[in-house]
């Protein structure tokens, strides 16, 4: 018998999205429902409702969140009833070419729920990133459930689910960022500024924000960015190797996901430095480079997927740094909202008022 809850749809291409009636299947083999305690409004799931991502309308929306396993399907034993998750977009199979290559971070055969939740029509919804949170319940592969220790908040703990685990993942784990390590982090929202808190937790003594926006540049301080650069009143490049001996950083973050932005990621490395490109560009992006630049700068250039998390790894870590207060997870949950909230938080991170809104049920 399908639960019958509410959740947010984007039912096409830039219009506004709306609270459905959402039909969710008991879980089958390898399945598992959890009832959504919280989830947060990641710029992806505004990628989504733009048509940025592809064209699978209608979405069910949200993908950064933590509950509680309420049902189980045949054969699940990592989690049981009751158990306290985070959900994760990167279930590895274990079997594909990138598993058997030891790198499982890479995994291209990850695994989602068989069924489908659909409308009270029965239309099928494409859950974004393989998720599908702002609903009460939802349905996942058991893969996708990560437990962590339950005093966590649901709000903070949520956040690991994808863009602070994606921006702290591109800082330690992407650009294997060290002590005593230079770094410039484009973009300071929810994203960038968990590379910048990453950053700090792995010892990086010269952290440079960088942002168009002064209130994200204020917060990003709080994170841990030992200076910040409006890039939108200064040179970026030339005031990050100001900082740093005239050189530049040793890894620079593109949060942002834009080219221009790229490109001063790209100038502002030291010789043999990195560039993470984490924020995740429209299909219509180009970047030309001179490739004795690319060549002549050394090092590399990397993209970061999720982070290169592996959730079983990363997340109860990150979970019990928080509780003992080395991770700063509160201080990315700007307001908690209710489900109806979500189009208007689209809107507050446009302008941007919020590192995050979280809706909470
Ligand atoms: N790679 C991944 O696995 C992954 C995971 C989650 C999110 N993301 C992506 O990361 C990006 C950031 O997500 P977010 O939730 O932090 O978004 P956000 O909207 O909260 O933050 C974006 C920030 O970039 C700043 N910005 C915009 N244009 C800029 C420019 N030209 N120069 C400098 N700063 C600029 C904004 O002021 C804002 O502070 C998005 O593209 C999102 O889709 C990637
Ligand atoms: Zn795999
Ligand atoms: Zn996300």
């Amino acid at each position: 018998m399908a639960y019958e809850v509410r959740g947010v749809v984007a039912r096409g291409k830039g219009a506004p999205v709306s609270v459905e009636t959402i039909l969710v299947p008991d879980p089958g083999p390898g399945e598992a429902v959890v009832d959504v305690q919280a989830c947060g409004v990641c710029h992806t799931d505004l990628h989504y409702r733009e048509g940025g991502i592809n064209d699978d309308f209608p979405f069910l929306l949200g993908h950064e969140a933590a509950g509680l396993v309420s049902a189980v399907g045949e054969g699940v034993t990592n989690v049981a009833v009751g158990d306290f998750v985070i959900l994760n977009w990167r279930a590895v199979c274990g079997q594909c070419r990138a598993c058997l290559r030891g790198k499982p971070q890479y995994c291209f055969a990850t695994h989602n729920a068989t069924q489908k939740m659909t409308l009270a029509d029965g239309t099928e919804l494409s859950p974004a990133l393989g998720i599908g949170a702002f609903v009460e319940k939802t349905l996942v592969h058991s893969g996708q459930c990560t437990k962590v220790d339950p005093a966590a908040p649901a709000t903070a703990a949520g956040l690991l689910g994808c863009g602070v685990m994606a921006g702290v993942g591109a800082a330690i784990n992407t650009g294997g960022v060290g002590r005593g390590d230079s770094v410039a982090v484009f973009g300071c929202g929810g994203v960038g500024d968990a590379a910048i808190a990453g950053s700090r937790l792995a010892g990086a003594s010269t952290i440079i924000a960088v942002d168009i926006d002064d209130r994200k540049l204020e917060w990003a301080k709080g994170m841990g960015a030992t200076h910040t650069v409006n890039s939108g009143q200064t040179d970026p490049v030339e005031a990050i190797k100001a900082l740093t001996g005239g050189f530049g950083v040793n890894v620079a973050i593109d949060a942002v996901g834009h080219p221009k932005v790229f490109e001063q990621a790209f100038y502002a490395r030291d010789l043999a430095g990195t560039v993470v490109l984490v924020g995740v560009p429209n299909p219509t992006m180009t970047i030309e480079l001179p490739l004795i630049e690319v060549f002549g700068r050394g090092g590399a250039l990397k993209s970061s997927w999720y982070g290169d998390c592996l959730p079983s790894r990363d997340f109860p870590m990150l979970i019990d740094l928080y509780l003992q207060g080395r991770f700063p997870l509160d201080e990315f949950v700007s307001e908690t909202i209710a489900l109806k909230d979500v189009e208007a938080a689209f809107e507050k991170m446009h302008r941007g008022e919020v590192l995050r809104s979280v809706v909470v049920f």
